[in-house]
């Protein structure tokens, strides 16, 4: 039958397998997870991207009925609406009855360090994936081998989302906080503007808000939870992109196309 036919997932990639494609391979192992029924966080970014059209066909061939889902961006509400994930608002998963709630998160990540803590948001959407995904019962982390770092910062901004309003100001408090770290240094994410000037603008979020980025010369050292609460305690900052303790699982794509799966 067609509809069998659409849900079978590609052939396994073989060779040398691209970042892409392990990104695939993670993502489809993750969504063996799903069951009939479940209310997802469905998360942002190439990776959670693959899981997404994964669900799309499984749902177009029946395959998981009652199957729906809470988009961490708009770009991801958009993605799901075209392959059919039928989507529900986070208040409304959240106060579900019955089977209720959000009981399975999907989404990349950007690190990953030993104890499963997690770098996210360099694609922006770190709010809503962290409200959405600190919802949900179980938290899936899938990503490719490069994700995987010693400390977290190590490969990359640390991106922090802040309120527009005085946002040079929240800037300059974020340096506070790591006064005397040597080679840290934080900036105001920007973009080229639309109209090609050649003046940069800021990055806006899906919520209006700014983001800062901050960079860690060998990783962010020191009490991680620490460093959480001195940013939060920042007004103007609404949140970070350091995820402590809410992946579950990490379903890792070796070079190889092998799949460790870490819980
Ligand atoms: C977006 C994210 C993404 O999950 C993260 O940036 C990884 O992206 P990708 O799967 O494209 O490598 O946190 O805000």
């Amino acid at each position: 039958m067609g509809s069998a036919a659409t849900a079978s997932p590609p052939p396994p990639p073989s060779g040398n397998l691209t970042q892409d494609e392990l990104k695939r391979v993670a993502a489809h192992r993750a969504v063996e997870f799903v069951e009939p029924g479940m209310t997802l966080g469905l998360g942002t970014g190439s990776t959670a991207g693959h899981a997404l059209d994964r669900l799309g066909d499984l749902l177009r061939a029946g395959a998981l009925p009652g199957v729906a889902g809470v988009p961490t961006s708009l770009k991801t509400e958009a993605h799901a609406a075209r392959v059919g994930i039928p989507l529900l608002p986070l208040e409304d998963a959240a106060s579900a009855s019955g089977a209720g709630g959000i009981r399975l998160s999907i989404d990349g990540a950007d690190e990953v360090d030993p104890d499963l803590n997690l770098v996210k948001g360099r694609g922006g959407s770190l709010l809503r994936e962290k409200m959405v995904e600190g919802a949900g019962d179980r938290f899936v982390v899938i990503v490719d081998e490069s994700k995987l770092v010693p400390r977290l910062g190590c490969t990359g901004a640390v991106p922090v989302e802040v309120i527009p309003f005085g946002a040079p100001h929240t800037l300059g408090l974020i340096r506070k906080v790591f006064d005397g770290v040597l080679g840290f240094h934080a900036r105001l994410r920007t973009v080229p503007a639309p109209k090609g000037d050649g003046l940069d603008a800021p990055f806006l979020t899906d919520n209006g808000n700014y983001i800062v980025e901050m960079f860690f010369e060998d990783g962010i050292r020191g009490d991680l939870r620490d460093i959480s609460d001195r940013l939060l305690r920042i007004t103007g900052v609404v949140e970070h992109g350091m995820f402590l303790g809410m992946a579950t699982t990490v379903i890792v794509a070796n070079k190889d196309g092998t799949v460790t799966v870490i819980n």
